[in-house]
């Protein structure tokens, strides 16, 4: 998977892509090619490849008596600004007087590694079996004394690059590291529009697309977490390119806190893409021999459109970023009370809900919100994590176990990185709440935030949750975060006279390290993320955990958008879907219930509704949609995903496809959000992902070729016109419609 031509150039390479790296005549890492694979490359072919007799013009040239040579039109691996390169750089290093530094980092040498295990204590991707291998390539800039190791890994069957940094003091003197990016993807045109992923709290993840022209488009957080309004995942898209066809680039990191993810266009259209950590309130002091390493950045490439690159991100990141035990069981169906009650409940109301869950199919009850001391409201008690007694006077473990009882798992709601200033907590550890000395501090949902940066922090609040854990067996987790940082200032760091500039990366790391603590100890423990909803979904939380709640908004209308954006880089299995009640309690929406179970069954599912206030009619609808969910579970929550309608421009209608490794099966939806008037009788839908050997049945009615149904089509249901009263299959607002495809033996078929 690496190959090395003459000591200079490095060709990570696989059946899917090819990623070549080579050294300039400076001696530092210059980017060749990123793209479809190239095969076993030829001296010449790397001759070719190299020449650039050409001179620049307006350019200023790297060496005084070299006239060629220049950094600002050069694709480079790791650009430094200010080196005849204006750019924006990846790095930025300032010595301890705050001169900048014009860091030169040449090659020192490389070192193959065979394996990349997966390791707790910091998110990052991993392989079994040596499945992947990582060029390590070491750095070194002279006149400051300080190394630089990049360190690529290219896996088996994966068109994904991950890459992180790590910087070496190894100078006397301290140095301050002011910005470490994780990513660079550098390519020679501007051939793309850039699509990324914005919104806000209960409308996370709406598709955005942005044409490129020379200067720069980025997006970020300053939140202290990755937030609602944008997503660190960005694709470049081929500008001629569809669903299905063209080159498209992504790029993510691992990692959940402050970032910023960018493209810069140059006057010859090259591009630039950086992401990692955001460098605004960011700055890391290093002292002799000390280091500080990147979060990791994965690169992705496809050159089969917004579905190819979709499903090498969602592939890529089940097999070498979540843990890999969850693909092998199957996802419960949740019952969370969150909605059905708010704070507002007793155990033996909870218990009832429990048990009609149990008797319509549920697998798992979630207790949310509310179940600890004095939690009647979201205004309080946020800390002490002890059973509120008025709620469970028999105790948690009593309720626990009523619940267990009836063959159901047990979920329960942690919100750990906050506290409230009505707590035991707040009173003896005042100084544990971020937050500047000035008087007034800044609240968000009546809560403040926990001095993750603290180790003492996080051993208190571990040491709360795993005696819960232990009081209540419970297999599942709801990890919550609502409020996000204000006026970062960490006590701790002040006492240990560190910089209040490292306090967000420490913050993550925290939350890092109790996610480290919980699973080294309950390491089947089943955790679902979730910050105010969607607020966090990102590759460092999936690393700890499967499954992310992914709005706070669980309208099926709106999950449309939010699930066609979310998927294009991270995988159906990620996705936890609820449906929840109607009107729906965030827009007041108004949809079926099979229309909400038509979208909530993609993916991990679950139900968020008061079940006592069923009727008969829905109750059915929930136990058959339950069953047939059980028999297609794996497919709904592991096939392969496709979009068969382009969601970067909805117009009204979606449609998604998941089907299993040889095409011998896939459901396919079909939803239309506003009725239209006197539609075409016939309308269909692309479906290239279907086999052309086979012959299917769809929904046990119809038997068609796949060869007929890939290229004519498949037919859309048919929408009331005011006419076809009898012959109608769609009718008003919020249409949903599902077809399940089998394949079935042609012969026996037509005999029948
Ligand atoms: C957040 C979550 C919800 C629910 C509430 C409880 O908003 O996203 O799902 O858990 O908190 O307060």
């Amino acid at each position: 998977m690496i190959e090395i031509i003459n000591n200079n150039v490095f060709h990570l390479m696989n059946d899917k892509v090819s990623y070549v790296l080579y050294l300039m005549k400076n001696n530092q890492l210059g980017h060749l090619y990123y793209g479809s694979p190239l095969g076993k490359l030829t001296q010449n072919d790397v001759d070719y490849m190299l020449e650039r007799n050409n001179k620049s013009a307006g350019t200023v040239k790297f060496y005084k008596d070299d006239g060629m040579f220049t950094l600002s039109d050069r694709l480079q691996e790791y650009p430094v600004y200010g080196t005849s390169d204006f750019k924006e750089g990846a790095i930025e290093i300032v010595d301890s007087k705050r001169t900048p530094l014009y860091l030169d980092f040449q090659f020192v040498k490389y070192e193959k590694e065979f394996t990349k295990e997966r390791n707790l204590a910091y998110p990052a991707t991993y392989s079994e079996n040596e499945e992947s291998q990582t060029l390590k390539i070491r750095l070194h800039d002279s006149n400051h004394n300080i190394d630089l190791i990049i360190n690529y890994t290219i896996f088996e069957n994966s068109a994904v690059i991950a890459r992180s940094q790590e910087v070496i003091n190894k100078s006397e003197d301290s140095i301050t590291i002011e910005k470490l990016y994780s990513g660079v993807l550098e390519l020679n045109n501007n051939n793309y529009d850039f699509i990324h992923f914005s919104g806000a709290w209960l409308k996370e993840r709406h598709i955005k697309k942005k044409k490129l022209t020379q200067g720069k488009v980025s997006v970020e957080s300053l939140k202290g977490a990755s937030g609602h309004q944008h997503n660190p995942l960005v694709l470049l898209q081929e500008k001629s390119g569809n669903l299905n066809h063209g080159d498209v680039y992504g790029s993510n990191i691992i990692y959940s806190g402050n970032f910023v993810s960018q493209v810069e266009i140059d006057e010859w259209d090259n591009l630039r893409l950086l992401t990692g950590i955001n460098s605004d309130y960011f700055s890391w002091k290093l002292g002799k021999n000390e280091s500080f390493k990147s979060p990791e950045a994965i690169l992705a490439y496809s050159n089969e459109g917004l579905n190819g690159i979709s499903n090498e991100f969602s592939s890529f990141i089940e097999n070498h970023v979540i843990d890999r035990q969850w693909q092998k069981q199957n996802r419960p169906i949740v019952f969370n009370n969150w909605e059905a009650t708010y704070h507002d409940f007793t155990d033996e109301s909870l218990v009832s809900l429990a048990e009609k869950g149990k008797s319509l199919g549920m697998e798992c009850f979630v207790l949310d919100d509310g179940w600890f001391k004095n939690r009647h409201n979201d205004r309080t008690s946020l800390g002490d994590w002890v059973t509120d007694e008025k709620k469970f006077p028999n105790g948690l473990r009593d309720f626990s176990e009523k619940i267990q009882d009836q063959g159901l798992e047990l979920g329960l709601w942690f919100e750990p990185e906050m506290i409230s200033l009505d707590t035991q907590l707040y009173e003896e550890h005042p100084d544990w709440v971020v937050g500047h000395p000035y008087e007034r501090k800044s609240v968000g949902r009546g809560q403040f935030v926990l001095d993750f940066s603290n180790p003492e922090v996080i051993e208190n609040i571990y040491a709360q949750m795993k005696a819960i854990i232990e009081e209540t067996n419970i297999t599942y987790i709801k990890w919550d975060m609502n409020r996000n940082i204000t006026e970062a200032y960490s006590e701790y760091l002040k006492e240990k006279q560190i910089d209040q500039t490292e306090f967000f990366h420490r913050y993550i790391s925290g939350v890092y390290t109790l996610y480290n603590k919980i699973l080294m100890d309950f390491p089947e423990m089943f955790i679902e993320a979730c910050a105010g909803g969607g607020g966090r979904y990102d590759l460092g939380m999936l690393f700890y955990s499967p499954q992310i709640w992914p709005s706070d908004d669980s309208d099926a209308v709106e999950r449309l958008a939010i699930m066609s954006g979310t998927l294009l880089g991270y995988p159906l299995s990620s996705f936890s879907n609820h449906v929840s009640a109607s009107p729906n309690h965030q827009v007041y929406r108004e949809t079926s219930i099979e229309m909400r179970q038509h979208v909530a069954m993609f993916g991990p599912h679950g139900y968020e509704l008061d079940l006592n206030e069923l009727g008969d009619e829905e109750q059915e609808k929930i136990t058959k949609g339950i069953e047939w969910y059980k028999e297609n579970r794996k497919l709904l929550t592991h096939g392969s995903f496709k979009q068969l309608m382009d969601p970067t421009n909805p117009e009204n209608e979606y449609s998604w496809g998941v089907f299993n490794e040889d095409v011998s099966e896939a459901i396919i939806s079909f939803y239309r959000i506003l009725a239209k008037p006197n539609s075409a009788v016939t309308e269909y839908i692309e479906v290239p992902f279907l086999s052309e050997e086979k012959t299917y049945k769809i929904n046990d009615t119809e038997v068609v070729s796949g060869q007929t149904l890939k290229k004519f089509g498949l037919r859309k249901p048919y929408q009331y016109n005011g006419a076809n009263a009898g012959q109608a299959q769609v009718s008003g607002d919020f249409q949903s419609y599902i077809y399940h495809i089998i394949e079935v033996d042609e012969k026996e078929e037509n005999n029948g």
